[in-house]
């Protein structure tokens, strides 16, 4: 395990074994007998969630947990719950009634290799099973562990996170502080949720589930004005989704405010600040410290 050799988990390594979890317990579609009804959403689950994006909410989870020694399976279950939880929030985002996108991941959104009433199914299906997946024993022997990673994910997914923000960005505000807290709600609350998942599932103390969880609000919010930057200057073959779309949506990002360079400015500082989050934990901290980095170079 990377926390005992010493050695830091890489961003690729979280890539791989999260794919093999996710794989694993997303029922296959080619089940004798099935009912085709259910082959179909069988299929759509696989097509949201496999074989795509960067796992990098994966990586926050697995990379906190193993400050603690947590053994991998454990971390990668609540690796997958997140990945079904986000999986589900992009195929609702892509819906025409939402961002109306047609491309995710580099191939047609779900909506679009299916239909809309499949692809809002299917994300309900991911929303179960994400909070199946916490709920279920193996993922953690402690009944009290397992409530507050519900609790969590509930909170972070919620009205207060990431579905109050995606209803706050469909009713777009001029005021910074505004979108501001609209980008800490969308995309920040789960982004945070999975710094702290992986202290909740370590046990840590309060202290250090404090300052992880300030660690990914940081982070999270950062995330996201990268996300706005690449929508605004980036390369739609490597971001693997349309872009310019914010702006031609009428969506406010802090880019009207600040500008391309203020956004890439704030969301520096934003990790500047992250980063000293992170100065109790030490050398131990130091695959959660790549995390900044991730965050300020991404461009997809
Ligand atoms: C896209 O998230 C939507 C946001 C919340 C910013 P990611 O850029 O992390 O998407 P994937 O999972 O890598 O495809
Ligand atoms: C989506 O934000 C945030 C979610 C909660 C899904 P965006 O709408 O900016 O994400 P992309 O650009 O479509 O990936
Ligand atoms: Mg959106
Ligand atoms: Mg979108
Ligand atoms: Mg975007």
């Amino acid at each position: 395990m990377a926390a005992m050799s010493g050695l830091a988990i890489t961003l690729c390594e979280v890539c791989e074994q999260v794919e093999v979890e996710l794989d694993r317990r997303l029922p296959r579609p080619e089940q004798p007998g099935l009912d085709e009804a259910l082959v179909q959403l069988r299929a759509a689950l696989r097509y949201a969630v496999l074989g795509g994006g960067k796992r990098f909410r994966s990586y926050l989870v697995v990379a906190a947990a193993d400050l603690y020694e947590v053994p991998r399976s454990r971390s990668l279950a609540v690796a997958a719950a997140v990945e079904c939880l986000h999986a589900y929030s992009l195929v609702h985002d892509d819906l025409p009634a939402i961002d109306d996108d047609d491309v995710r991941r580099g191939k047609p959104s779900l909506h679009r290799a299916f239909d809309d009433a499949t692809a809002i199914l299917a994300g309900d299906a991911l929303q179960s099973l994400a909070f199946e997946i916490l709920a279920a024993k193996p993922t953690h022997p402690d009944a009290e562990r397992r409530a507050a990673l519900v609790l969590g994910l509930a909170e972070a997914a919620g009205m207060c996170g990431m579905v109050g923000g995606q209803m706050m960005d469909l009713h777009p505000r001029t005021e910074v502080s505004t979108i501001r807290a609209m980008q800490q709600a969308k995309t920040g609350a789960l982004i945070r949720y999975c710094c702290r998942a992986g202290a909740i599932l370590g046990g840590a103390d309060d202290e250090a589930i404090r300052l992880l969880d300030e660690y990914g609000a940081l982070l999270g919010l950062a995330y996201q004005i990268r996300d706005d930057l690449i929508d605004r200057i980036g390369d739609p073959g490597l971001a693997g989704k349309r872009l310019g779309k914010d702006h031609a949506a009428g969506k406010r990002t802090l880019l009207d405010d600040l500008g391309e360079d203020g956004a890439e400015e704030m969301a520096r500082r934003l990790l500047i600040d992250a980063s000293a989050k992170l100065q109790a934990f030490g050398d131990r901290a130091g695959a959660l410290l790549e995390g900044t980095s991730f965050v300020l170079e991404r461009d997809r």
